[in-house]
């Protein structure tokens, strides 16, 4: 998550999560941006009166009605460009926060990874993902304001904290770097803000900042209109060299719980 639009979230959900199921785990991708772009990055379009994951929202259908299998390991429960105005619908909805966190118990699909592309908002999306999960992942672009926001993000975690004891920051992504001074010196400022633990609100402290930094590369951004993460694309392009050093390290740092017998 992270509500400054355009720094690597939708990129970086797809990418990573299709070098996990590459590498033999079963993963799921939850695409909550009314933009749709996980979707369509992902090769799926949905027609106009197909499902997605706004009708579980809405309670109109369940997760396994609108899971689409998306690659070998990978699936995908689908947005909708239709979602846009559906938070505003859902406001009044008793447990509001909760839809997606119950659809996906309900199920008995499991799967190693589930990641959630949130939308570029602290909105009722965002808190049904931040209820749903354990770890938050925020991507960062290298840049002087990079980090103007994060007091409200993390207000925001604190908040979900009381909703979903589990909650923690737990990964600090860099993306689009650029090799430049000016990102050399933001990354630094970043990794010093995260090392001074004791500064940083309880929510934070576990958090790593991943070596695995993503370079600026246009393949990544051309990737999407061929409907397939970058592996499909070009996969030997330093984007996806990136994408697959970042999955070795998230599932290095990340072991996945052992489901309940
Ligand atoms: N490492 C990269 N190199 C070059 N272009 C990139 C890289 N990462 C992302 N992009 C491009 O930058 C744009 C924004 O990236 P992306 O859509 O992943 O951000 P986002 O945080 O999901 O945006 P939004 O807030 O709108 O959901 C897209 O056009 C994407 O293709
Ligand atoms: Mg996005």
């Amino acid at each position: 998550m992270n509500q400054k639009g355009g720094v690597g979230k939708t990129t970086s959900t797809v990418n990573i999560s299709a070098a996990l199921a590459a590498s033999g785990a079963k993963v799921c991708v939850v695409d909550l941006d009314p933009q749709a772009h996980a979707t369509m990055h992902l090769g799926v379009n949905l027609g106009d009166d197909a499902k997605s994951v706004y009708d579980v929202l809405t309670g109109k259908c369940k997760i396994a009605d609108v899971r689409h299998q998306v690659g070998d390991n990978l699936w995908l429960i689908p947005a909708h460009l239709d979602m846009v105005g559906a938070e505003l619908e859902l406001a009044s909805a008793i447990g509001r926060e909760f839809i997606l966190r119950d659809a996906l118990a309900e199920e008995n699909f499991s799967v190693d990874y589930l990641f959630i592309d949130c939308p570029p908002s602290l909105g009722l999306f965002t808190l049904n993902a931040l209820t749903a999960v354990q770890d938050v992942f925020v991507p960062l672009q290298p840049h002087y304001f990079s980090l103007h926001g994060f007091a409200r993000l993390v207000e925001t975690l604190e908040a979900v904290k009381r909703l979903n004891k589990s909650l923690r920051l737990s990964g600090i992504l860099l993306c689009m770097f650029d090799g430049t001074k000016l990102a050399d010196e933001v990354s630094q400022s970043i990794v010093e803000f995260f090392n001074q633990r004791d500064n940083l609100p309880a929510i934070c402290r576990e958090a790593v900042i991943f070596e695995t930094k993503i370079r600026k590369n246009i393949r990544l951004a051309e990737a999407p209109s061929h409907g397939t993460p970058i592996f499909g694309y070009d996969s030997n392009c330093c984007g996806a060299e990136d994408y697959r050093n970042l999955a070795v390290e998230i599932a290095a740092k990340f072991v996945t719980a052992v489901p309940v017998p």
